[in-house]
Formats: C-alpha cells, structure tokens, sequence
C-alpha cells in the first residue's frame, strides 16, 4: 500500500495536491466553525457571574421560585472541584426537569465563573431578578 501511493505521487503530483485541495476542503467547514465559535466567544463580552446566575439560573433555583434547589449556599473549599465539576456536568448536560445549556446560552469562561462564584457561595443572596421582579 503505502509503495502503491508513494509511486503514484510521484507519477501523477497532481494527485497529491488535488488530495490536499479535496481534503482541505472537507476539513475546511469544521475549522471554520470552530474558528467561528472561539471568534464569537472573544467578541462576546463575558457576563459576570451575578449576570449569568441571574439571567439563566435564578428564576428555577431562587428559593422564591423554588423549581431547583438551592446551589448557592457555599461548599467547603475541600470539596470545590468535584461540586465543580457535577455543576458543569448538570449545566451542559441537564438533569430531569433542568435542561443543558449549550456553549451559546454560557460560554466556557462564564462557566468557569459561574462554578467558582457558586461554590464559594459569593451568589448566596445574589439579586435574583430585576427590583420589579418578585414585588408583589
Ligand atoms: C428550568 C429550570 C432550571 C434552570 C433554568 C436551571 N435549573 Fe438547575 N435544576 C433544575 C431542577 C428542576 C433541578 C433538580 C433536578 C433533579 O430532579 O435532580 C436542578 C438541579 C440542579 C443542580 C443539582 C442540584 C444540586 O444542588 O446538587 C445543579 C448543580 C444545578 N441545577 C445548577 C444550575 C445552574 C448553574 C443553572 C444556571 C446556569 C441552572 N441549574 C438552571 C431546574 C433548573
């Protein structure tokens, strides 16, 4: 096999930069999609996690609204990483009632944020809503 192929290179380079141009073109999407995300990633402004709690969390887990328990409430620094890593899990894989949420909805370095803010219990007592939210 690999006698065959280098002969027919050589009899035919044509072949081999077609193979490339083909190939690169099959590849070309992927990258570019990629690309495209890591491009989108860094032109959009990363929100704090505060923002990202109250915008995607909040109005399931907020004790008021009560559909997810409490994440807020901090863990013991031991334990960070592993809490961290099954809030990651949950966030982009759902559970239950709780649905995933995509790298479009939270990137990765908000995600990041988001863990260490909630682990830390910096959200405990966050804002959950605008002031008008709740006000009955
Ligand atoms: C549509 C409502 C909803 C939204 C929005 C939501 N969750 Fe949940 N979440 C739930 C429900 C319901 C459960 C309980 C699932 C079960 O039955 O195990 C849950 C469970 C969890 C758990 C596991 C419970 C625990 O304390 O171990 C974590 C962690 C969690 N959610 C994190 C998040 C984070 C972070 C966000 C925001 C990025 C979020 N959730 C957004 C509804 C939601």
């Amino acid at each position: 096999m690999k006698t065959t192929t280098r002969v027919s290179r050589r009899r035919f380079p044509l072949a081999g930069v077609m193979a490339l141009v083909v190939g690169a073109a099959v590849a070309a999407p992927q990258v570019q999609a990629e690309e495209q995300t890591q491009a989108e990633d860094a032109a959009r402004e990363v929100r704090e996690p505060a923002e990202v709690y109250r915008q995607v969390c909040a109005h399931c887990h907020a004790p008021q609204y009560g559909v997810g328990p409490e994440i807020t409430i901090a863990f013991p620094e031991a334990a960070w990483e592993a809490r961290g890593n099954y809030i990651r899990m949950t966030v982009r894989n759902g559970r239950a009632a709780m649905p995933a949420f995509r790298e479009a909805k939270i990137s990765e370095a908000e995600l990041d944020g988001l863990i260490q803010a909630l682990v830390s219990g910096e959200l405990d007592d966050a804002p959950v809503a605008d002031a008008s939210v709740g006000e009955e």
